[in-house]
């Protein structure tokens, strides 16, 4: 077989930081231990019956079993419309304002390749989802990072920023409720940041992967809710986490026209859409009873509260996450993020992600998913106090 080599271009992507904590996960497997894994950010329970039920239905409709329109069905935009003005008061054109996306990380990804030229700078958070590096390496631009401190509740300083830095900047990512620390906006974040690109000419894209996930009773705000946000942002909602359709692969970008139009443009040289069967199970989600949602939020409340209680009752002095399914948990003194994390997996059999495969910010932290069991979690705080580290 000839090996063909992979162009210049893909050779410049980053390499997967988390490829490697799976494969030590598997090897402790592999030995016979029992591994809880808490490294990994995929949703664990079932897509709500009505939704499956909806697709079941819907696939054996004929009229999907054609080419779907190109930028998706009305039918679908509409209902975004709908849920955005039900759940945020934020009015969206469905037909200008509405791109349908095949899940919120090709969004993010597409992003940098719709709006910035070789050479221009895309302002990432630092830590972040390392989606956000994917799309600003093909699109050949550079990358600028925001840190995230704890002292500033890890929302970006813009005024720490170099400013001949941030004049050349084309897009800048947020994305709240946050991975990997678990904080959330403010309302006042967003009008500074509204303020912030106005005055640059820099494109916002929010991304809203966990907007459904905020506890103790405040829901996380939009950024569209902020005035002013649609001239120079659009927000990037997924159905992955509020819905637990990680594998249906489907989500959508609201806002800024032009932007939404950027996006399709991309898109209709790359696909003809989705499948529609798909599209109505999705528009079924956002229109029905939002009961599902409640419960989901309730449970990773309860599962953050058992295990941020087990973690403090064994010595470990962590913060209770705002919002997401995510916990990030200072390491203690002697270890980096990734010695700790091997500690743990080794010793503990607990798998967690060490907060230095987020950027160079999230050196002393690890992330952990609250993706499993109240009990597990709690198994999981008690494995942990045995090595007696706090
Ligand atoms: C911060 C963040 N954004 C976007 C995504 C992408 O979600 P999806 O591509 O499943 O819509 C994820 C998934 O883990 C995420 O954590």
């Amino acid at each position: 077989m000839t090996t063909f080599p992979q162009s210049n271009l893909l050779q410049q992507l980053p390499k997967q930081f988390f490829a490697s904590l799976v494969q030590k996960v598997h090897a402790v497997i592999a030995e016979g231990r029992d591994v809880i894994n808490l490294g990994q950010g995929n949703p664990d329970q079932p897509t709500p019956p009505h939704i499956v039920a909806a697709l079941q239905q819907a696939a054996a409709n004929p009229t999907y079993h054609k080419y779907s329109p190109f930028r998706g069905y009305s039918f679908l935009k509409e209902a975004v419309a709908t849920f955005y003005k039900r759940e945020y008061g934020v009015t969206i054109d469905p037909e200008k304002e509405v791109a349908i996306l095949f899940g919120g990380k090709a969004g993010l990804v597409e992003m940098p390749l719709c709006l910035v030229n070789e050479g221009d700078v895309v302002l990432v958070p630092d830590p972040g989802y390392p989606d956000y590096w994917s799309g600003v390496v093909l699109a050949r631009a550079r990358m600028e990072m925001m840190p995230l401190r704890a002292e500033n509740n890890f929302l970006p300083n813009y005024e720490e920023l170099d400013e001949r830095v941030v004049k050349q900047a084309k897009l800048m990512f947020l994305n709240y409720p946050n991975n990997p620390t678990g904080a959330t906006a403010t309302e006042s974040f967003f009008k500074e940041t509204v303020s912030f690109a106005q005055k640059y000419g820099i494109a916002v894209v929010h991304d809203f992967a966990y907007g459904a996930i905020g506890f103790d009773g405040k829901k996380p705000v939009s950024f569209l809710q902020t005035e002013g946000a649609k001239d120079v942002g659009i927000e990037i909602y997924t159905f992955s986490k509020t819905y637990n359709m990680a594998g249906w692969r489907i989500g959508f970008a609201v806002g800024n026209e032009s932007m939404i139009e950027a996006i399709n443009v991309l898109q209709d040289h790359l696909y003809v859409s989705m499948f529609g069967a798909i599209q109505e199970a999705a528009a079924v989600a956002l229109l029905q009873s939002q009961q599902c949602v409640a419960e989901l939020v309730a449970t990773y409340e309860a599962r953050r509260n058992t295990f941020i209680r087990a973690l403090k009752d064994v010595g470990w002095n962590v913060q209770a996450p705002a919002g997401s399914f995510f916990a990030w948990l200072p390491v203690p003194k002697g270890y980096t993020s990734e010695t700790f994390a091997d500690l743990l997996l080794n010793q503990a059999h607990v798998a967690v992600a060490p907060g230095i495969g987020f950027g160079e910010h999230g050196e002393g932290y690890v992330r952990v998913g609250l993706l499993t069991s109240e009990e597990r979690l709690k198994e999981a705080a008690e494995r942990i106090g045995r090595l007696q580290l706090f």
